[in-house]
């Protein structure tokens, strides 16, 4: 988890992310949109568009119970509750993250649809069957134990409901270049191959709907993509709440456009 950890309490990532949206003109006074916030508030690969797209693979609709685990600041979360209308529940470990988070929901009017909760991935505090979606982005790279993160996806899924998610995999070479955005050293990351991910879900009982290696896509979106103002970049990013977010970016990207990580997404089917 060393590379994950934010090394702020929760008072001070609420400091942090108010003192972030007042440098770039953002008002906390006033309602704010959750898209205006999508450089701060979705910290996985790809960003927005990266949540956009899911939404679109996972077909998620208004009515649907969403779970989304390892939630961050909730950005997605925020995402899926003002576009799609859909009310989401959030598993978070760090309580820095809960803290900021819930002050997120409040700013920007979405407290009623989403709910914070502090505790593990692998022992998820929910009844069996209780989501039509569990929801999760750039988290399974932390968790060793995937048998059992999944059999816990799996258990409180409603039958026919949807894991979607992205996470990295291995490549055909071991990680050399640390930190990365997930692991100050090699210990801290637990990647498998996009086959042993495919495996696993396999044998937890899911049954594949989608499964993508979007590694090329998201090498060619991070060459083309034009960087927002430098003012904005350097004061609403990750950066609010990451160290040495350029090094472990730079290691991520270099590890993907050399083939030691694979971006992969998908969504599996519960029976
Ligand atoms: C890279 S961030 C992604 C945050 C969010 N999914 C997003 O895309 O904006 C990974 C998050 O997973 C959380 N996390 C890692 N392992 C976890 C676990 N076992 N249970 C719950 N949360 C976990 C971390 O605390 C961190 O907030």
């Amino acid at each position: 988890m060393a590379g994950l950890e934010s090394h702020y309490s929760a008072r001070d990532i609420e400091a942090r992310i108010l003192a972030a949206l007042r440098a770039v003109g953002l008002n906390p006074e006033q309602r704010l949109l959750p898209e205006a916030l999508a450089a701060l508030d979705h910290f996985h690969t790809g960003g927005l568009r990266a949540s956009r797209e899911l939404i679109k693979l996972a077909k998620i609709q208004a009515e649907d119970r969403v779970l989304d685990i390892g939630a961050g600041l909730a950005g997605p979360a925020r995402f899926l509750a003002s576009t799609i209308g859909c009310r989401v529940d959030c598993l978070e470990m760090s309580p820095d993250f809960c803290a900021g988070a819930a002050l997120l929901n409040r700013l920007t009017g979405l407290d009623d649809k989403i709910q914070m909760h502090r505790g593990s991935a692998l022992n998820l505090p929910f009844p069996d069957d209780s989501f039509d979606v569990v929801w999760m982005q750039n988290v399974g790279m932390n968790i060793a134990d995937k048998r059992k993160l999944y059999a816990e996806i799996y258990r409180v899924l409603k039958p026919g409901g949807r894991y979607a998610f992205q996470e990295m995999a291995a490549g055909k070479m071991a990680t050399s270049y640390f930190p990365l955005p997930w692991a100050t050293d090699p210990a801290d990351s637990c990647l498998v191959s996009a086959e042993g991910m495919r495996a696993l879900l396999d044998e937890s009982g899911f049954m594949l709907e989608i499964f993508d290696d979007t590694s090329d896509v998201q090498v060619t979106a991070a060459a083309v993509s034009s960087p927002p103002p430098a003012a904005a970049k350097a004061q609403l990013s990750l950066g609010v709440y990451v160290d040495n977010l350029a090094q472990k970016a730079g290691n991520a990207k270099r590890s993907l456009e050399e083939g030691q990580i694979r971006l992969v997404r998908g969504v599996f089917l519960a029976k």
